[in-house]
């Protein structure tokens, strides 16, 4: 059995406890400004990493280590990058043009990180026999 699964839910586990802090803060003080950060931090952080997490552990077992491993460290650079930079952005801490690069190299993590994850299910879909045979439709009742 992969530890990668575990490595998943660990790292959506730490994100989501961050995520929650941040959800009581914005409670707490009553200022919701940042709260499409905290969205993001839960949603890509928590949430798609646990997706993952419980595909590699169900059905893509035999995804190459090099393609799970870029998957992993591309999604957590990009949420590492994206959830400070909108923070900052949100509370108005920092000015936009100098938060660019991170907004930059963060999207584009994200964006490779998904299209790994994409690959790896592909990759899945090609081991299991393709889309030939795939029956569509509806059976009757
Ligand atoms: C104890 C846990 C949490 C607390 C205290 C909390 C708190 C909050 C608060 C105060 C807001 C702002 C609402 C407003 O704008 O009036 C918010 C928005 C939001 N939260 Fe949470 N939250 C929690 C957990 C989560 C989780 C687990 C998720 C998703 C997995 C999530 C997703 C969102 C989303 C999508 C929004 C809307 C963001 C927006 O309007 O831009 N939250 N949350």
């Amino acid at each position: 059995m992969s530890r990668w699964p575990y490595v998943f839910f660990a790292a959506a586990c730490f994100y989501i406890m961050v995520g929650v802090c941040w959800g009581m803060y914005m409670g707490i003080s009553h200022d919701t400004a940042t709260a499409p950060g905290h969205a993001h931090l839960n949603l890509l952080g928590f949430v798609s990493l646990s997706i993952m997490g419980g595909f590699y552990a169900l059905l893509g077992k035999e995804t190459p280590n090099w393609l799970v491993t870029t998957n992993f460290a591309l999604m957590n650079l990009g949420v590492c990058l994206l959830a400070p930079s909108l923070f900052l952005l949100l509370s108005q801490r920092v000015e936009v043009g100098k938060l660019v690069p991170f907004f930059m190299v963060g999207e584009f993590s994200i964006l490779f990180g998904f299209l790994a994850f994409g690959a790896a299910v592909i990759l899945g879909l090609r081991r299991a026999g393709g889309l030939s045979g795939l029956r569509f439709g509806f059976a009757a009742a």
